[in-house]
């Protein structure tokens, strides 16, 4: 038996195997109420069916102001709770365990209200100026997280995923690119990371299961922060509780990525190896052997998957077929595998 579909554990929390649905918008909340919909329910269920180990619910925002979009789903609100409720207890029932992605947009929300963020430095020149968040407002938006790590655990999920990539406000915080503040918020990279240390340290009073932080482990920006920050950052954010570090690369500035199969995989590797801490590997990984490889050389613990579960729901099975592993089908699709 191959690594790709061993089981693994994080803390309590076992998953059927190492494939992992990477977070992705859904801009499926039509009523702008950051409610789960028939969509998100037909969506995710269907990977569920696929036998994905782990389904990362897209970037969820912990306030109204901290979404990318107005159809971004929401868990801000006790209301919203019972719908993510309902579709963990279904995901559950397939044998996925369930994640969510907490996230907060700050300068690239497009919501049409006020944006928020370290200093007030646009996006782009055609994006919005935002608010230069003060030390109120920071302490309200850890808050924030906090509940809404709590609302999830109420729901139900099995792991948290802070977004702290892609330019969003975490990261807007950890990178010198976006953040120019003269505070205990801004400066040296350990100002800079404070307010996603404080975020961890709020959320652990409430969730004991496990955390995961994605990251931009690259900038594309030599004034941005390298490779050496993030094996620090992960160091850091091990301490405080985080369990796993997700990596992914870009999106602080709008400079396109250069993407080529596996190309953010060296950045799980070396801060696997150097933090010492479990990595997720995520971008352009749609083969079976390579997805096999990554976790039989130690350069990852879990795969992130994400437009190819987009293409094929059930990528699993049809790639433990190619393995020749045995893997448990739904039985009203059994006669479509000839295991
Ligand atoms: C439609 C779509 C929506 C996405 N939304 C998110 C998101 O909500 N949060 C996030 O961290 N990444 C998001 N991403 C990035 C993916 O999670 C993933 O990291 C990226 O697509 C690279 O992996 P892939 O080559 O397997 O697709 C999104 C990607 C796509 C294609």
């Amino acid at each position: 038996m191959g690594e790709l579909f061993s089981e693994y554990q994080i803390r309590d929390v076992t998953f059927k195997n190492r494939i992992v649905m990477s977070p992705m918008c859904m801009y499926s909340c039509f009523n702008q109420d950051g409610k789960v919909t028939d969509w998100h329910r037909l969506h995710y269920s269907s990977r569920a069916v696929g036998q994905v180990g782990l389904i990362i619910l897209e970037s969820t925002a912990v306030s109204p102001s901290g979404r990318i979009s107005l159809e971004d789903l929401g868990i801000w609100d006790n209301s919203q709770i019972e719908g993510l409720k309902n579709l963990v207890g279904t995901l559950h029932s397939h044998g996925s365990k369930v994640g969510i992605q907490l996230s907060h947009a700050g300068r690239k929300s497009r919501t049409g209200s006020s944006i928020f963020a370290p200093a007030s430095i646009p996006f782009t020149d055609e994006r919005p100026v935002p608010i230069e968040l003060d030390i109120s407002k920071i302490k309200e938006i850890i808050n924030d997280f906090k509940l809404a790590a709590k609302r999830a655990d109420e729901a139900g999920f099995d792991v948290i995923e802070l977004h702290g990539a892609h330019g969003y406000l975490i990261h807007q915080f950890i990178s010198p690119i976006s953040n120019k503040r003269t505070d205990q918020y801004g400066g040296n990279l350990d100002n800079r990371l404070r307010f996603l240390k404080e975020i961890i340290s709020a959320i652990r009073e409430v969730w004991l299961k496990p955390l995961f932080v994605r990251v931009s482990a690259n900038e594309y920006d030599p004034e941005g922060n390298d490779i050496e920050d993030y094996i620090y950052i992960a160091k850091e954010v091990k301490k405080c509780g985080v369990d796993l570090i997700d990596c992914s690369s870009g999106g602080v500035n709008p400079k396109k990525v250069k993407s080529y199969p596996g190309y953010q995989i060296q950045y799980a590797e070396k801060i696997k190896f150097e933090a010492n801490i479990r990595t997720g590997a995520v971008g352009l990984i749609s083969n079976a052997m390579d997805a096999e490889l990554i976790l039989q050389n130690e350069v990852a613990d879990l795969i992130f998957i994400g437009r190819e579960l987009l293409r094929q729901p059930n990528w699993p099975i049809i790639v433990a077929k190619e393995l020749r592993e045995e893997l448990s089908v739904p039985k009203q699709y059994k006669r479509a595998w000839n295991f």
